[in-house]
Order: structure tokens, then sequence, then C-alpha cells
């Protein structure tokens, strides 16, 4: 009989997003005429731009044509959207990329877990507590861990608390690391990072020979012009860093599916012998080998988002977004609920009234509220006592599930 991978039975809890959602619908079939409003999993509900819209439709159309019919792109993706990217996203910030050092692939989540494949599995990570979970969990999968213990910390994984003390903002590890997760805006605290903050990650990481993976999937939401949107703004990390970016939430693509990774040509590795290799290199022979790249029409629909037109429109979006961040956190306050982020990022994230544990407020909100929020201990275990509500749903229903708070729960 073929054996499974082990690795899989350490992992503590199924994937937290189905779990939400299997409890809201166990409550919605015992409750069927209650309204519930989900602030959950951070997914888009507004439709997609215009003038990207209609790129991906004339695409659509292109392939129905013997002339303009497109089969297999490069498998890193058309130097045509990694440029625009590149003219559009990053020069404006002073940072100069070249097109060989920028992937596009269908979506962050698979970059970030790919992206292992080509890191030695006696690395040592440092992630946050809590966290994204994808970066905690494929760790586990992959084989870098041992046990959980009983609050859920990973033997050999090395756990960096982002509290109320440390403005959710985690300590240098004290330990020696090899790769350093880091998020920014974060999910799920919604909190961001200075300058002078990333400055002190990026002199470490060179020092220590670590690499940095920069998740940048909220970058677009920042709204503060001090601020970085990426970690190469600051002096050093294209020594040290990766970066991931998202259209995901940027452009509304979360069932179209498009994302990008940054790998500049001078963050290098050593190979089991100890000579320098590029982790580009890599990257590229992996991508080409594992990879088809992201679908034609999915590549002319991100390129829109660069076109002056979309640019315009996909910004009116994210202001949307952030208005509704505005209404849930000023909401919350008048509640009297201390909260969090909101300010840079799409997420709030909210301290529990009264010291309650995380998934009782989330069964306490579904209840009493019928409003669905993600319970911060399943995003590690300094989650607990948290609890965070995404900005990203519909006006009407922001603003009802803000009222049904303030009446509930003040
Ligand atoms: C979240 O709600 O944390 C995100 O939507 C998950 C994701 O981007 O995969």
């Amino acid at each position: 009989m073929a054996k499974i991978n082990d690795n899989y039975l350490k992992l503590k809890a199924g994937y937290l997003f189905p779990e939400i959602g299997r409890r809201v619908r166990e409550f919605a079939a015992a409750n069927p005429e209650a309204k519930v409003i989900r602030l959950g999993i951070g997914d888009v509900t507004r439709p997609l731009a215009p003038a990207v819209l209609k790129a991906f439709h004339d695409a659509v159309d292109d392939l129905a044509t013997t002339q303009n019919f497109a089969g297999y792109g490069p498998e890193q993706g058309y130097d045509w959207l990694i440029n625009a990217i590149i003219d559009k996203s990053y020069k404006p910030l002073g940072v100069e990329l070249k097109t060989e050092e920028m992937f596009i692939s269908d979506g962050s989540k698979c970059d970030c877990a790919n992206i292992l494949d080509i890191f030695a599995l006696d690395n040592v990570v440092a992630i946050g507590d809590p966290v994204y979970p994808v970066y905690n969990d494929t760790n586990v999968m992959i084989g870098r861990t041992g046990e959980a213990d009983e609050k859920g910390y990973y033997k050999g994984v090395v756990y960096l608390p982002c509290t109320e003390e440390n403005n959710f903002i985690p300590a240098l590890p004290k330990e020696k690391v090899d790769i350093i997760y880091l998020c920014f805006p974060n999910n799920p605290t919604g909190t961001v990072a200075s300058k002078a903050e990333l400055k002190k990650w990026v002199d470490y990481a060179n020092a220590n020979d670590c690499v940095i993976f920069f998740d940048a999937a909220y970058e677009a939401f920042i709204t503060n012009p001090e601020i970085p949107h990426s970690i190469y703004e600051i002096e050093g990390a294209k020594k040290c860093a990766i970066e991931f970016r998202s259209f995901s939430k940027t452009a509304g693509f979360t069932g179209v599916r498009c994302g990008l990774v940054v790998v500049p040509e001078e963050v290098m590795g050593t190979t089991s012998t100890g000579e320098k290799y590029s982790f580009n290199k890599l990257w590229l022979r992996r991508t080409t080998t594992k990879f088809n790249g992201a679908s034609y029409p999915v590549q002319r629909a991100a390129a829109a988002v660069y076109s002056d037109e979309g640019w315009a429109q996909t910004k009116e979006i994210i202001d949307y977004y952030m208005e509704n961040a505005r209404i849930i956190r000023e909401g919350l306050k008048e509640a009297g609920i201390t909260c969090y982020g909101g300010v840079d990022a799409p997420y709030i994230w909210l301290k529990t009234p009264g010291g309650m544990s995380s998934w009782d407020f989330f069964d306490k909100l579904l209840k009493e509220c019928n409003v669905v929020g993600t319970p911060g201990s399943g995003f590690g275990p300094s989650g607990e006592g948290f609890f965070r509500l995404s900005a990203f749903g519909h006006r009407e229903n922001v603003i009802e599930a803000v009222e049904r708070i303030k009446k509930n729960l003040k």
C-alpha cells in the first residue's frame, strides 16, 4: 500500500476558513430566518473594475481568432504584464526591478506554499503569532516541523508573538533562524510597519544570512504616505527579501486568481557543500517545471489594472472597502470595543469584550448579531482573546452588522 505524507497528520485542526464555513452552515440550517452577514474570510464583494472586465472579455475573444489565439505562455508570466507592474507599482516607489526578477502566478496563497520547494528542510523558520495560517501549515506539511504542543506551537518553528504590548510588531528572534515571514499590512491584525521598523528586519536578515518572505498582499490598502508598500523601499532588501503580491484583494481577483513573486537576483543561499546559489535561478527552474503560467485572459485582465482607467477604477474600489473599514472601526469603538487596524489595512482586529475566548465571541456574535467574523485564536495562540472583522463586505451589510453589534453588545 502507498504510504501517506505523515506530516499532514501533525496538523492540529482543519484549515480555519472551511471550519468557520461549517459552523455557519450549521447555524443557518438551524436558524433559516436569520440574515447572516459574513465579515469572516477576506473575500471581496465588488465586481471587477470595468476596464479590467473589458480586457478580460477582449482576451477571451482573442482566443476565438486564429490571429490572436494564445496557447502556452511563458511559465513565469508575460513580459507586458511584468513590465506594467514594475513601471506602475514599483518605479514610483524608487524600486528598480528587472523583468527576470518577477514571476506571475495563479495566486499568493500558492506562492507562499510553493516557495518552500527551493529551501532545504533544515532551515529554521520564524513565523509571527498570530499569522496567516498558510505560512505555518505549509511548513508542517513539507516536514520542517515536529509535532504541535498543547498550545498549537510546532516543534522546530520559532514563533514571534505579536501582541498589544508590542503593537503587533514582533521582536527580532533571539535564536538563529534562516527564513523570516513578515506580512505588512498585516493579516490578521491590520497593523503596518514603518520604514524604520522594516529597516531593522532587513539589517538583521543581512547580518544573519536570513531570507525574508515579505507578504505584501494588502499593500494597496495603505493610506498613510509614510508607510512602505514594498520591502524593496528599504536599503539592502534586494539582498535578502522575496516579496509576494496578490491581485486578490487589490483588484477583486479572489475568484479570478493571479499573484506575483519578486525574487531579486541578489538573494543567495548556499548549497549543502557551501557554494552560493541564486534563489532566482531555482525559482525559475521550479516555475518552468511545475507551472504553465496564469491563463492568458487572466494576465490580460491583470495588466488592465495598470492602465490609467483601470488604475483609477481599482483605486475607487479600494476606497470603498476602506470606507467600510472606517465604519466598522468607529462602530466598534462606539460599542466600547477596543480595536486595531482598519486604517491602512482592510482588517479590524478587536479585543473580545470581557476577556471572552475568541471562539466564544465567534458563537456570541453569530447567535446574537448573526454576524460572522474570524476568531483570533485561529491565527495562532497569541490571537486568543482577539477577533478579526473583514472590510470586504457590501456597504449595506457592513452598516447593518455594525448596527447589530452596537445594539446587542454595547
Ligand atoms: C483571509 O481571510 O485571511 C484571506 O482571505 C485568506 C487568503 O487570502 O487566502
